[in-house]
């Protein structure tokens, strides 16, 4: 028997004047898609903006339902919709704001686990890692250099 350790890095920034200008504004565009969630049950609003190769900027929000799981989170809701309109593009960097209606939450929200296995497919699929920034609704930035650090032993298609 060996045992194996699985280490993860992550960057932590004390505000978004750390961050990368063009970061900083996809942040931006975060926290207005946040704004337009649509979460009348959990009172949970989140925001994402995905940078693709190509310069566009995808955002997305929570969408929820009455019937509970036919919900979508906001970081799925912009991937697969980057995925259906620029099935070639790349996305290189994506920015995450969440926090309840009304509230400031400076604790950074990482994406569910749901969410990192869909945004595991496309960063398999275009072979190129996908830097993920999270954040409360302020306070302290969070970034992983990939998803694949955010999700050790992943399942993905070399398994099928
Ligand atoms: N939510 C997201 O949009 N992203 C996550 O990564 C976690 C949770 C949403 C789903 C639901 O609308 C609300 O937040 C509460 O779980």
């Amino acid at each position: 028997m060996k045992e194996i350790r699985i280490e993860s890095k992550l960057s932590v920034y004390d505000n978004s004047n750390e961050l990368p200008n063009h970061i900083a504004s996809l942040m931006e565009n975060a926290k207005e898609a946040r704004l337009k969630a649509y979460a009348p049950y959990s009172k949970f609003l989140v925001g994402a903006a995905l940078l693709l190769d190509n310069g566009e900027i995808i955002t997305g929000s929570n969408q929820e339902n009455a019937s509970y799981p036919s919900g979508l989170c906001a970081e799925r809701t912009a991937i697969y919709y980057a995925g259906a309109q620029y099935p070639d593009a790349k996305i290189v960097s994506m920015a995450i704001t969440a926090g309840a209606q009304n509230n400031i939450n400076t604790t950074p929200i990482p994406p569910c686990g749901a969410c990192r296995q869909t945004i595991a497919e496309y960063e398999v699929k275009q072979e190129f890692p996908i830097e993920i920034y999270f954040m409360g609704t302020s306070g302290k930035i969070v970034k992983s250099h990939s998803l694949a650090n955010l999700l050790p032993l992943g399942f993905d298609r070399s398994f099928l």
